[in-house]
């Protein structure tokens, strides 16, 4: 009995090491066919001793399927492999272009047409002290953006930073006038979202500090901008507005240039698109960074990116944009 089991060990480990299809099939031959080795084996039955013939039997069937079964997945495993390495016929794996995201493309437009005017890209941490978000900025202390119900605040005294002005101190307090910067980036808000508002968005802050600076720069920097972006007979108007940080302050609007200026629904039948705000920098944000306001002024602007881009592309739902949707991204 011990010579059979030694046996079943060796032509398993023979069958085992076959390395193609074909010589799992020789090995079939060798061990099943009508004169392979194993169906000899058989024949042995009647020259065992009577009292040990049923265990050899049982151990040879054994011995026969396993043979059997083992052979059957090779043979498998290698036709597998060689369909595959055959099979011209398949077609080919289609690969679809990547793309630029349609905020990418906006911040792309923005950071071209600042340059033209002399602006530098400026950045800051998106994690931001109340200090840089609200203090310096003379937000008073009262302001109910400080609330956590209006702010996504990540411990005490650090939140989200909830606008890109943060980069305004962050530059000047690095240096000395003049600076001339733009800060595209993302902002956050404890939000609840809907079709206009999303809890992160992007919005592109420009600072303007130098002697003598003044609002009608301020007027011909921001149409230039926008009749580069929008079209040449694009035209600008401001609206008299309040932030902390710039006083005096206006709204933007720029002219629909679906409809230049008649009314449609782009422009819910006003003929202008609210674009953004801005002003001249409030002299206490000057001196908070150690700039004497008596000899340099400023102005600043804050435009939203998503908002230059749903009037760009005819977008309706700002939140398409962070969705990651290839139905939408393939558009652009
Ligand atoms: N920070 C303002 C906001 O998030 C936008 C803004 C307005 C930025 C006026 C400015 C500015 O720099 O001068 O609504």
């Amino acid at each position: 009995m011990t010579g059979l089991l030694e046996k079943k060990k060796r032509i398993l480990d023979d069958i085992s090491a076959s390395a193609s299809f074909e010589e799992t099939e020789e090995k079939r031959i060798k061990y099943l066919s009508k004169k392979g080795e194993i169906t000899l084996l058989f024949e042995q039955i009647k020259t065992v001793l009577p009292e040990n013939r049923k265990e050899f039997g049982q151990v040879l069937n054994r011995l026969r399927n396993q043979a059997l079964e083992l052979i059957n997945e090779m043979k498998s495993k290698y036709s597998e492999v060689k369909s595959e390495k055959i099979d011209l016929t398949l077609p080919g794996r289609n690969t679809s272009a990547g793309r630029y995201h349609p905020l990418n493309m906006i911040k792309d437009d923005l950071k071209k047409i600042f340059n033209k005017m002399g602006f530098s890209v400026a950045s800051g941490p998106e994690v931001e002290t109340e200090y840089y978000i609200f203090d310096a900025l003379n937000m008073p202390s009262w302001h109910p953006a400080r609330k956590v119900t209006d702010s996504l605040y990540v411990e005490k005294d650090k939140l989200l930073r909830t606008e890109t002005s943060s980069v305004q101190i962050r530059t000047m307090e690095k240096g000395k006038p003049p600076f001339r910067i733009i800060a595209p980036g993302r902002a956050y808000r404890n939000e609840k979202e809907n079709a206009t508002h999303t809890a992160m968005f992007s919005q592109c802050e420009g600072l303007y500090v130098n002697k003598g600076v003044s609002f009608a720069e301020l007027k011909g920097t921001l149409k230039e901008f926008f009749r580069t972006l929008y079209g040449k007979d694009t035209i600008i108007r401001f609206r008299p507005h309040y932030f902390p940080f710039t006083e005096p302050s206006a709204e933007v609007d720029v002219s629909c240039f679906k409809c230049k200026g008649k009314g449609c629904p782009l422009c819910k039948m006003s003929g202008w698109l609210e674009i953004g705000g801005c002003g001249m920098v409030h002299p206490i944000v000057l001196e908070n960074v150690g700039i004497d306001s008596e000899e340099y002024t400023g102005f600043a602007f804050g435009l939203g990116i998503e908002r230059l881009a749903m009037l760009k592309f005819g977008v309706n739902d700002i939140r398409d944009f962070f969705e990651n949707d290839l139905r939408f991204l393939e558009q652009f």
